[in-house]
Parts: C-alpha cells; structure tokens; sequence
C-alpha cells in the first residue's frame, strides 16, 4: 500500500537531499519544497548572507517556522536543511506527517562533499576533525528516522528506487 504522508529527506549538507528529492517528486508526481530555497525566498538573502548578517540562532528560528509549514502541507517531497532534524518541534511534525528518510553516507564523502561546497556556512570553516564529531552528534537524531539508506555503494538512481520501494510499501 501506497503511503499518502509527505517524503522528508534528512541527512548532513551534501547528502544529496535536493537533487535526489527533485528526481524522486517528479516521479510520484508530488510537488518539490526544498527547505533552505523556501528560507532564501522568504528572506530575499542567500543563506550564506542570513548567516553572516543575522547569524545562526536567527536562522535556526526561520528554519524551524518554515519547515513546520511545508512539512505540515501534504503530497509533497521535502529536503529539510541538515540541521532541521535536530529541532525537536520539526522533529516531531516529520513523525506526524511524514515518511522521514535518512540518506546516510560515509564521513568521508561527506566531508569531501562539503569542502568543494562555497555555499555551507556553518561547515566552511570546520576542520575535518569537527565535522566527524558534527556528524558523530547529529546522527543520534538522524538514526530517529523512519527508516535510513546506505548510500555509499548506490548510485542516485538505485537511491531513489529504494526510495520508491519504501513509499510503495509503507
Ligand atoms: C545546514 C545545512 C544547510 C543549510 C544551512 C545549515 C546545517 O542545508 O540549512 O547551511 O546545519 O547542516 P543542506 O543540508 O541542504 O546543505
């Protein structure tokens, strides 16, 4: 049976949540909301910008209203920002009306993810050691995901059939 809640995709910045997100709407024929491009939108200030003008509490508050809007909505696939998973009120919508999926990869790719990245803030300027621990403590609520995909030996498109088999049978 078909599951009718909305899809949320969590996981660390560059887990691939928005690109596997847009693929995987179009195919269920459910709208796309990515989460930080609703925040940017909302703000008129790429996120870099909010961070760097408004700093992060600031952008913690916006995530968390605007997140608890989308994900309230219905028929849609959502890619949360990566911290989004950590408020427990977000937290706490995803289980109520979503399939939260974690895409889950290897510190490594990550990492390496994140630095070719100009566009993550809050990672930018990390060392490697404090993105392992980054990563250590967020997937302590990760792990509280409805259900959670290895990615590392998938590529995108059997990431997104595992996807699809999950919805299907959910
Ligand atoms: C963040 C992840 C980013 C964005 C912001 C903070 C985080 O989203 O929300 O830079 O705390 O991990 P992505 O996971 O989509 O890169």
């Amino acid at each position: 049976m078909k599951s009718d809640k909305n899809i949320v995709l969590i996981g660390m910045m560059g887990s691939g949540k928005s690109s596997i997100g847009k693929i995987l709407s179009k195919k269920l024929k459910l709208t796309f909301v990515d989460i930080d491009q609703k925040i940017e939108e909302f703000e008129g200030l790429q996120i870099l910008e909010i961070f760097k003008k408004k700093g992060e509490n600031y952008f913690r508050k916006i995530e968390e209203k605007i997140s608890l809007k989308f994900l309230s909505s219905e028929n849609s696939v959502i890619s949360l920002g990566g911290g989004g998973f950590i408020n427990v009120s977000i937290r706490k919508m995803c289980e109520k009306n979503c399939l939260s999926i974690w895409l889950d990869w290897k510190n490594e790719t990550i990492i390496n993810r994140i630095y070719k990245s100009k566009k993550r803030p809050l990672a930018m300027k990390l060392t490697k050691g404090q993105i392992n621990d980054l990563i250590k403590e967020r997937s302590k609520f990760y792990s509280l995901a409805d259900q959670r995909i290895n990615c590392d030996k998938l590529d995108k498109v059997e990431i997104i059939n595992k996807i699809l088999d999950i919805h299907e049978n959910k």
